[in-house]
């Protein structure tokens, strides 16, 4: 059995919704800077090395780069249409760029750039997300090379503490907890839905 112990099941649920492109596509949460929470919709890009950490890309100009600056906690919806599952994931998110000192996280950038669709890369060299609309301004179809991760190009990890799995399928239905302790050693129990 691995440390993560949720991860199975969650491994198990992306394997049956394969079929549903928008299975990649979660909900993050952050929390503002005047404690307001934000959330918004980021694709799933795979898991890092570490059986913890999830993976996404995303631009080092948007406004969850200062959130996360300032609070790392960060936690995660996501929902299978196929088997009917949700998983919360919560933990603490890291943003890995160009000044990363960790070669691994560096590494894990520029394979993850390399990876993305053409129209995605293309997107990190338009004018700056939330600036006025400005008529003039050129958004680029042309994307820059797959071997050289742009500067403002991030790779953001979602590293799991806790994990909240409801099974809709069932009556009634399933809901498991797992958390780590501060050692990172996992715990899981089923819990009432
Ligand atoms: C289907 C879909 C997929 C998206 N994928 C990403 C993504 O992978 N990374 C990302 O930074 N933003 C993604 N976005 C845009 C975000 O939802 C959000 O609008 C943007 O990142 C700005 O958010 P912020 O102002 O909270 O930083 C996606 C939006 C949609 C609708």
């Amino acid at each position: 059995m691995p440390a993560e112990l949720w991860r199975p099941s969650l491994d198990l649920a992306l394997h049956r919704n394969r079929s549903r492109p928008e299975m990649r596509l979660v909900q993050l949460a952050t929390v503002r800077p005047d404690g307001r929470p934000a959330i918004r919709t980021v694709v799933f890009r795979g898991f890092l090395d570490d059986p913890r950490k999830l993976a996404f890309a995303t631009d080092s100009r948007s406004a969850k780069r200062a959130e996360i600056e300032a609070n790392p906690r960060g936690e995660i919806c996501w929902y299978f249409p196929e088997t009917r599952e949700q998983f919360r994931v919560s933990g603490m998110l890291a943003l890995i760029g160009p000044g990363s000192t960790d070669p691994a996280l560096r590494q894990a950038r520029a394979d993850l750039w390399a990876e993305l669709g053409d129209e995605v890369r293309a997107g990190f060299t338009w004018p700056a997300p939330r600036e006025p609309r400005d008529a003039a301004s050129r958004f680029s179809d042309v994307p820059p090379a797959p071997s050289s991760p742009v500067e403002n190009f991030l790779l953001l990890t979602l590293t799991a503490t806790e994990v909240d799995h409801l099974e809709l399928q069932g009556d009634p239905q399933h809901r498991w907890i797992y958390e780590a302790d501060p050692r990172g050693r996992w715990s899981g129990r089923e819990v009432n839905p």
